[in-house]
């Protein structure tokens, strides 16, 4: 068993979008209510916002959060949401069969964001509404004042415009769960028609269309061809979504699944650039893989809820170290591409799917999938390199042959940093490393973090809040341009490199 790489300067991908580390918050069971926003929890703000959910976000550092959903987008009256509290509605949320009590809207998600130090990823609703109520929304959240619905914003005591760049046209509209679900000739139109009105209220924003709800979609890759057939020259990403579980597959099969999430890059990059091509379009369509998770552990409790309760406990999935080691390779697969993925978010950030647990007015804590996002949220800066990886693997049946060794290398030339994230997707045994350095002759090891556990199931609880936690004590060495480190069985590793000082 032996892995080696080799990294060097010359051999970038692509330069790393901030965004590339993005998440998601939904109208949907605890992530709004209960998570971000509590009023009678004991460290709630005068906005009623959770102080200790807060400064976990704040801490993992998450530039952007999409919102405000996600299915629930797809029947959502953006209108409901604004104005003074006590007036607005209670809605039957069809996509989740719950109510929502509006208590917060489009203003108090962009307070919460200016105070969770991240950016809003916007979305229209194209399932139940269409261009007309998404030019109203643009007006309304980024046009300065002196108009009908930037004057409303302003009456309802928000006197700057949010100025909201990036926004998505809908969620998952190929599928017939979704509300509103459309063909892609009938979405591509919807969607072309929204983009035009919505930039020519603001030029400055950006465009995300829906590309397919998953790859296993039939109509995966001919959908986005379709789509793009229509909207291309006025969209700038497309959308890509994907979850994996590991209910009835083994370990190595789903450890292997960020194989899948690599094919269905390629598979889209492709699409755009078909339609690129036959289109003649001079710009390049990027991707925004804007709902991105492990998840399956909850599927089988989601099947009792009794309907229309207030933000019920609902896709909440506790997740293990192995689930982490997947959302490590996930991410490692997002780098890869980084010269094609801009936007990515990982669905989703408090509660629903998430690195971040809460209790209703009581601990909040992070789960083992915190840590791989939360060390490429800091350390994954510059630009990505292609580490030529060689590694013993494995055979799948339908992903071919898997590596044990799953790395990219970052290189920030502004302070010379390198990082190298690494997965050792092997049950039972260490992975012996070496890597060629010999192009960066002036740095050293700053630290070897490691991500690991002796029980692959183990999980962080609110009592056990520190079961899987990440510990400085790797043992990777560099000594004349070669770096050897050992990789223990199952783990996420981060070995970050500086200049000699
Ligand atoms: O993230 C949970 C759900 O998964 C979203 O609402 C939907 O877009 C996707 O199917």
């Amino acid at each position: 068993m032996s892995a080696s790489i080799s990294i060097h300067p010359e051999f970038a991908i692509g330069s790393i979008d901030r965004r590339l580390f993005g998440s998601f918050i939904e109208h949907l069971g605890r992530a709004v209510y209960g998570g971000i926003y509590e009023p009678g929890h004991p460290t709630a703000d005068a906005d009623g916002f959770r102080g200790d959910v807060l400064a976990l976000v704040r801490e993992l550092g998450v530039p952007l959060v999409r919102y405000p959903g996600g299915n629930f987008l797809s029947g959502y009256d953006w209108e409901d949401g604004v104005g003074p509290r006590d007036q607005r509605p209670r809605r039957l949320d069809l996509a989740w069969g719950v109510t929502e009590t509006n208590q917060v809207g489009t203003n108090e998600f962009a307070a919460w964001a200016r105070k969770a130090e991240t950016e809003v990823m916007m979305a229209v609703n194209l399932g139940t509404r269409g261009p007309d109520a998404a030019r109203a929304l643009v007006e309304y959240c980024n046009h300065p004042s002196g108009s009908k619905w930037s004057d409303l914003r302003i009456a309802h005591g928000v006197k700057e415009p949010h100025r909201f760049k990036t926004w998505c046209l809908g969620n998952e509209m190929d599928g017939n769960w979704q509300i509103g679900h459309k063909d892609a000739h009938h979405y591509g139109r919807i969607a072309r028609e929204t983009a035009k009105v919505m930039r020519w209220t603001d030029p400055t924003i950006e465009l995300a269309v829906c590309g397919s709800s998953s790859r296993g979609m039939g109509g995966f890759g001919e959908w986005e061809r379709c789509v793009l057939e229509h909207a291309y020259a006025h969209v700038d990403y497309v959308s890509l979504h994907v979850y994996y579980g590991l209910n009835g597959i083994t370990l190595a099969k789903f450890l292997a699944k960020s194989l899948d999430m690599d094919a269905m890059i390629r598979e889209i990059v492709a699409t755009c650039d078909h339609v690129k091509a036959v289109q003649r379009q001079r710009k390049t369509l990027y991707l925004s893989f804007d709902e991105w998770n492990v998840w399956y552990h909850s599927h089988a409790e989601d099947k009792e809820h009794k309907r229309w309760q207030v933000a019920p406990k609902h896709i909440e999935d506790t997740y293990h170290l192995a689930d982490a080691l997947l959302v490590g390779c996930m991410i490692i697969t997002l780098l890869k591409h980084a010269d094609r993925v801009k936007i990515a978010c990982l669905a989703q950030l408090v509660n629903v799917i998430a690195p971040i647990m809460t209790e209703n007015g009581g601990r909040c804590w992070r789960q083992t999938i915190h840590y791989p996002f939360l060390h490429a949220i800091r350390f994954a800066r510059g630009v990505a390199l292609d580490a030529r990886i060689a590694s013993s693997g494995y055979d799948d049946n339908e992903l071919g042959r898997v590596p044990y060794l799953e790395a990219v290398a970052t290189w920030d030339a502004a302070t010379g940093a390198i990082t190298l994230f690494a997965v050792n997707r092997h049950e039972h045994e260490a992975l012996p490393l070496a890597a060629d350095l010999r192009h960066f002759p002036e740095h050293r090891v700053v630290e070897h973090l490691v991500l690991e556990h002796a029980d692959a199931y183990a999980t962080n609880t609110a009592d056990r809040p520190d079961t899987v936690a990440p510990h400085a004590r790797g043992d990777a060495l560099l000594q004349s341009g070669r770096l050897e480190a050992s990789l223990a069985k199952l783990s996420w590793n981060v070995i970050r490199l500086g200049l000699v000082r």
